[in-house]
């Protein structure tokens, strides 16, 4: 399911709403063009999870870790992944086992590697059911606009799925469906 999401407001209510249903070990592949807000997602999720730490873009560490939410976050960046030992490197198999959530920028450029997951496609997009005089006349609106496909992968969402995309679905228009 895709989901426009008219705002940066839009995003962190999507983010809230996506922290509601993630447990301990989840794993949440960000994808996405740059600047569609793969990282400004992550920050209002983590705050949602109740971290308090200032939740910055990983690109070029990498990884980090935030432990003061509810469960531990670790945010990691694929981008700059030069050899795909790296991953292994990172260990995030070793923080999903500790219980902590994950959540992967350019998480896809590794295929299926990262094993099952929650799948969210940033992109930039447009309302289709509003003029494109008022768009123009709104420049600063249609910046903030994302579209956002939903998506899961193997048996540990495959039982959760179904409630999420009926939630955002209940919150936000949906631009494609399936
Ligand atoms: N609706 C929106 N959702 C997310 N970000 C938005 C939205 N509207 C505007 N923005 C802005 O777009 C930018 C998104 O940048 P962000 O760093 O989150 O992208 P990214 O996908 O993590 O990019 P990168 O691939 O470079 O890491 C931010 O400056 C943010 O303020
Ligand atoms: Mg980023």
């Amino acid at each position: 399911m895709k989901y426009l999401l008219g705002s940066l407001t839009d995003t962190r209510r999507f983010a809230e709403i996506v922290a509601a249903h993630v447990r301990p070990r989840d794993m949440i592949v960000l994808a996405g063009e740059m600047g569609t807000g793969k990282t400004t997602f992550t920050q209002s999720f983590g705050r949602a999870l109740g971290i308090t730490d200032l939740i910055t873009s990983p690109t070029f560490n990498l990884l980090h870790n935030y432990g003061s939410g509810r469960m531990s976050l670790h945010h990691a960046d694929l981008y700059r992944l030069e050899r795909t030992g790296e991953l292994e490197d990172l260990g995030l198999d070793e923080l999903q086992d500790s219980g902590g959530v994950i959540a992967v920028e350019w998480g896809d450029i590794v295929g299926d590697e990262l094993g099952d997951a929650l799948v969210l496609r940033f992109e930039h997009a447009e309302d289709p059911t509003s003029s494109a005089a008022s768009n123009a006349a709104s420049a600063t609106a249609q910046t903030e606009m994302r579209g956002v496909t939903v998506s899961s992968r193997g048996a540990q969402w495959e039982s959760r799925i179904r409630k999420l995309v009926e939630e955002l679905a209940a919150n936000f228009k949906v631009l494609a469906r399936g």
